[in-house]
């Protein structure tokens, strides 16, 4: 997850980006660099390390510009150096780019094929020579950038200069958010409010797919289609930026969609996609390890009992799940070489802080899955395995959860390969494909629609079952949760191969039935206990994806996600369950962000 600032002024920008990058350094911090346009030709200026070192550059040699823009850098391709730092630079074309590009390899070989040459190790680079390539063959600005956008697979946000155009600042947004700032004789464009907001309060955000052309006065915004669109231009007060809504009812619906960037910004904490290594921070040695014991409460212990299915079924390491305030309590047998890891949005919840302690004090290795970095389970662990998910306002926790899941699917392949369960083949295999995830879930999140339309319905039901097997079985737990804490409608997750043990007794036609099961090995199984539910007249909702809907019983209403490999199902399925849970809520007129009786972070017992 990177910063990006882009400016169309009447006066000089530099300390203006600075300014704007120094708000964006929550997005990360390992390199920085600013471009302006200087009589007509683009200048770029770029340091390794803090937006400090890059002010030590300016001041030995000043961006005289007017229009420009800056980068803060979370290096995912190639390690943060001046040379990989942003703005990159090909031809006519200076671009900043937060985001992955899953296909950067392939374009840069093609491109390569064409003559084009290479200075850097990122998957920016290749966006800049892409569109400069468009340029070169006689397309204008625009539609040079959008012949280059057709070509990208994977979610991203860029912001763009071209030499000879004086008054253009170019940005697109995919699955990576992107706003553009209206001020007076002046515009912006910037990852958030919160990069814009010492500049203007009237702010337009970017919806997915789309692409934009601002200059002094104007923004044209095309959507995916290549057709000129409006978004609505609001007031966000500069104070407000840091925790605003953007375009969202909620601060929940928002945090659904932050998703993908959080995804991604907690995966390039783990993986090198350069070279496809796997790790885990803190220097772990995870061969060493023989046993793993997760603790954790509410959405929190669902991220883990995902994690457990991958560090048994990867790692071959044994693994064991438990609520904190129940296994604080038990005494239970803990054997050396156990690795304890507590799993917290906060890092501050009571029980999970005390279960820490307590592992700590058997003389346990301890970690912390943990978002909130100067929390007192980061201090206190012995390791930190951060998640990035950015400040999560809604006391339902969702951009929290997929961002433990993917610090958990990380830390399992970094186990797998450490005790030699797989070779760096396969371990570069699985971490393209976890690549692949933020684009992923910035499909599911396009699922919006179709999940609204259930709402009416499940709104009047008092009673909801979730199914799922495997890994999916954490999600219907999670699923569940999210249901019973904002839309107070009771609901319960199973293994939906328990379903004949007891929860069939509940079927009958006033009990929905969800069904979270995206094609896997296991699906076959899904579908029998589907058949029971649908044979005693239970109304289903099938959540999966195209093949898995070509088997849904008559009567299903089917909700198609993306097809992905098993591994990425917990994080590509996560968004439609939180959207269920969302809009039956919002159907019921509850207050989502503020549900009864409920808290953020619970730090008593
Ligand atoms: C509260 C919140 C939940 C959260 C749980 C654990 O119950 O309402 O959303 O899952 O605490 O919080 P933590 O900060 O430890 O993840």
């Amino acid at each position: 997850m990177c910063g990006i600032i882009g400016i169309v002024g009447t006066h000089s920008v530099q300390e203006r980006l600075i300014d704007s990058l120094k708000r964006l350094e929550y997005r990360g911090y390992d390199s920085a660099g600013v471009a302006g346009v200087t009589d007509g030709r683009v200048v770029r200026r770029r340091a390794a390390g803090k937006i400090r070192a890059l002010e030590d550059v300016l001041a030995e040699s000043p961006l005289e510009a007017t229009v420009g823009i800056g980068h803060t850098r979370w290096a995912t391709h190639g390690a943060p150096t001046t040379r990989n730092a942003h703005p990159q630079e090909a031809g006519r074309v200076t671009l900043v780019h937060n985001g992955i590009i899953e296909n950067y390899a392939e374009l840069r070989e093609a491109l390569k094929a064409r003559g084009r040459t290479f200075e850097s190790d990122t998957d920016t680079e290749v966006i800049a020579s892409l569109i400069d390539f468009e340029l070169s063959s006689g397309k204008p600005p625009l539609e040079a950038l959008k012949a280059a956008l057709d070509q990208l697979t994977g979610a991203y946000a860029i912001g763009v200069l071209i030499d000879g155009e004086d008054s253009l600042v170019m940005g697109a947004r995919k699955g990576s958010p992107l706003v553009v700032g209206y001020g007076d004789g002046e515009m912006f464009i910037g990852s958030d409010a919160l990069a814009v907001g010492p500049f203007t309060s009237r702010i337009a955000y970017l919806e997915e797919g789309d692409y934009v052309a601002i200059d002094h006065n104007q923004a044209q915004i095309f959507n995916e289609a290549g057709h000129r669109v409006e978004r609505d231009v609001r007031q966000v007060p500069a104070s407000a930026a840091l925790v605003e809504k953007g375009n969202y009812r909620h601060f929940m619906e928002k945090e659904i969609h932050d998703q993908p960037d959080a995804c991604q910004h907690t995966l390039s904490a783990y993986i090198d996609p350069t070279t496809g290594k796997v790790t885990a921070p803190g220097g772990v040695d995870l061969a060493a390890v023989t046993r793993i014991q997760i603790v954790a409460c509410g959405t929190a212990s669902y991220a883990g009992a995902i994690g457990r299915y991958l560090f048994e079924s990867l790692a071959g390491l044994p693994c064991d799940v438990e609520v904190a305030s129940e296994f604080r309590y038990r005494q239970p047998a803990m054997t050396p070489g156990t690795l304890a890891i507590a799993v917290s949005q906060s890092g501050e919840t009571a029980d999970t802080l005390a279960a820490l302690r307590w592992c700590k004090a058997q003389g346990l290795m301890t970690a912390a899955v943990v978002n909130v970095h100067e929390s007192t389970m980061a201090r206190e662990a012995d390791v930190l395995f951060p998640t990035h998910a950015g400040p999560e306002i809604g006391v339902a926790s969702t951009k929290a959860f997929t961002s433990q899941v993917a610090a958990l699917i990380a830390l399992a392949v970094a186990a797998a390969a450490a005790r030699g369960r797989i070779d760096a083949v396969e371990e570069a295999r699985i971490s393209k494909l976890l690549m692949e995830a933020p684009r992923l879930i910035a499909e599911a999140t396009q699922l919006e629609d179709d999940i609204r339309a259930l709402a009416p319905d499940l709104a009047r039901a008092r009673d909801i079952l979730y199914l799922g097997r495997g890994a999916m079985y954490p999600l219907a737990l999670e699923g569940a949760l999210k249901l019973k804490e904002i839309s107070y409608i009771h609901a319960e997750g199973y293994a939906a191969g328990e379903l004949k043990h007891g929860p069939i007794a509940l079927i009958e036609e006033a009990t929905p039935v969800i069904v979270i099961a995206p094609t896997d090995p296991l699906f076959e199984k899904t579908l029998s206990n589907m058949s029971e539910v649908a044979a005693r007249g239970g109304p289903i909702v099938l959540i999966t994806d195209a093949q898995g809907a070509r088997h849904a019983p008559p009567g299903a209403r089917v909700i198609v996600g993306p097809s992905c490999d098993p591994l990425l199902a917990p994080l590509v399925y996560a968004p439609p369950i939180q959207l269920l849970a969302y809009y039956v809520a919002v159907q019921k007129g509850a207050d989502v962000d503020q549900p009864r009786n409920l808290a953020k972070s619970v730090t008593v017992e």
